[in-house]
């Protein structure tokens, strides 16, 4: 076979599996052998694969094994397959027919994406840390409301540098929310689902006094902190009051390749966060930085102001202090931080599990500064971008 054939269009019919995403855009199958317990499948772009037989059963979409509504799976694999089933293809795709008399057709393209050894195409964009010239994506409030494209920008911006900002959008009480609720269910936490952020009397929170805020990450005090922040600014002509971000991950692996003895104290050392007021006392423990089983990093806590005492062994405490003033120098050095003053209008939203955020203090005898926030999963926003990205 030649390259042309090989990239002819494909022109097989398309078998329901019960998926929404895509995958009807790739190549015909043009052999299988099933044989012992697998089957060898070769596609017309020259792309084999060994399939387990019970894999294959497994994943049989019809509407006994897969529930023609719901599209969940209603198969149970609990009997070994251990006869090959008569395998064929029709029109490049696939059918088996199974020793008990079940048959299964499979969809070509849908067996090409799962191929055994092959990674998915990624739709979820890889976090790309800032570089020193980071500047954030800006997406208008007309085009995230107006367009998928819009809003597909801007998910994928947040999901890769872990911030990204709205602009234009109309001084509304509750466009946050309504803007949240496009993507998933507002996240509730001690602060309401959505809380707004102005001086108030009698503050039970260091953000509703005119204070400056140090770069923090929300509710670390939570075993599950929430995912990603949304801030509406509603107004902002106050003095001071400007906004400061900083990429937690990247200065991280600063910290990583700088001071490894200090990386490893604040990646080891669970410490105790604690927020109390006079409903509440929301604890826990972990460390100021989390890392999976590769040492990439997976989750900043730091928050100065409900950091608890350290309850460490005595030997242990003047190097942990050490290690998190090294971290906090970072953060805040010119290399790591971002500055700029929000306008009413604008909407800044952050992985506030990898991003810290902060304000300067502002004035609120020279003007008034409003803010409306709220919260939402990382799941909705993964989720959001994979429905915005599936084939009309
Ligand atoms: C907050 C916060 C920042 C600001 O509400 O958690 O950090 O700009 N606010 O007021
Ligand atoms: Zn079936
Ligand atoms: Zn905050």
């Amino acid at each position: 076979m030649n390259a042309t054939t090989l990239s002819a269009p494909d022109t097989r019919p398309v078998i329901a599996m019960g998926e929404l995403s895509a995958y009807s855009d790739a190549p015909a199958l043009t052999d299988v052998l099933a044989s012992g317990a697998r089957a060898t499948l070769s596609w017309a772009d020259g792309a084999q694969a060994h399939f387990p037989l019970m894999w294959l059963r497994d994943n049989c979409a019809c509407v006994a094994c897969r529930h023609a509504i719901t599209r969940e799976r209603l198969y149970v694999p609990l009997a070994p397959i251990t006869t090959a089933p008569e395998a064929k293809l029709h029109d490049g795709n696939l059918i088996l027919n199974w020793q008990d008399g079940h048959v299964s057709t499979f969809d070509a393209g849908w067996l090409h994406q799962r191929r055994p050894g092959q990674e998915p195409a990624p739709v979820i964009p890889a976090r790309r840390p800032w570089a020193t010239d980071f500047a954030p994506t800006h997406v208008s409030h007309a085009d995230f409301v107006g367009s998928a494209s819009g809003e597909r920008a801007w998910l994928t911006a947040l999901l890769r540098d872990g911030l990204v900002l709205m602009d234009g959008g109309p001084l509304a009480d509750e466009e946050v929310s309504r803007l949240a609720e496009r993507i998933g269910p507002m996240r509730p936490t001690n602060f309401g689902a959505r809380f707004d952020v102005r001086s108030k009397p009698n503050p039970n929170n260091a953000a509703y006094t005119a204070m400056g805020l140090a770069l923090h990450t929300d509710l670390p005090n939570w075993r599950q902190p929430p995912d990603i922040q949304l801030l509406y600014c509603l107004e902002n002509d106050a003095e001071g009051g400007e906004s400061i971000f900083a990429d937690g991950f990247a200065a991280a692996d600063t910290l990583r390749q700088q001071d490894p003895e200090a990386f490893r104290i604040l990646s080891e050392t669970p410490i105790d966060f604690r927020f109390q007021d006079e409903e509440q006392d929301i604890t826990t423990r972990a460390p100021v930085l989390s890392v999976d089983h590769d040492d990439q990093l997976i989750e900043v806590r730091f928050n100065n102001w409900i950091r608890d005492s350290l309850r460490l062994p005595t030997h242990a405490i003047d190097a942990w202090y050490a290690a998190y003033r090294r971290f906090w120098e970072l953060l805040h050095s010119s290399q790591h931080q971002l500055d700029f003053a929000l306008a009413p209008g604008q909407m800044i939203a952050f992985d506030n599990r990898r991003v810290l955020h902060g304000r300067r203090a502002f004035d609120p005898s020279t003007g008034r500064r409003h803010l409306q926030g709220t919260y939402l999963d990382l799941d909705m926003i993964e989720s959001r971008l994979r429905v915005l990205s599936r084939p009309d």
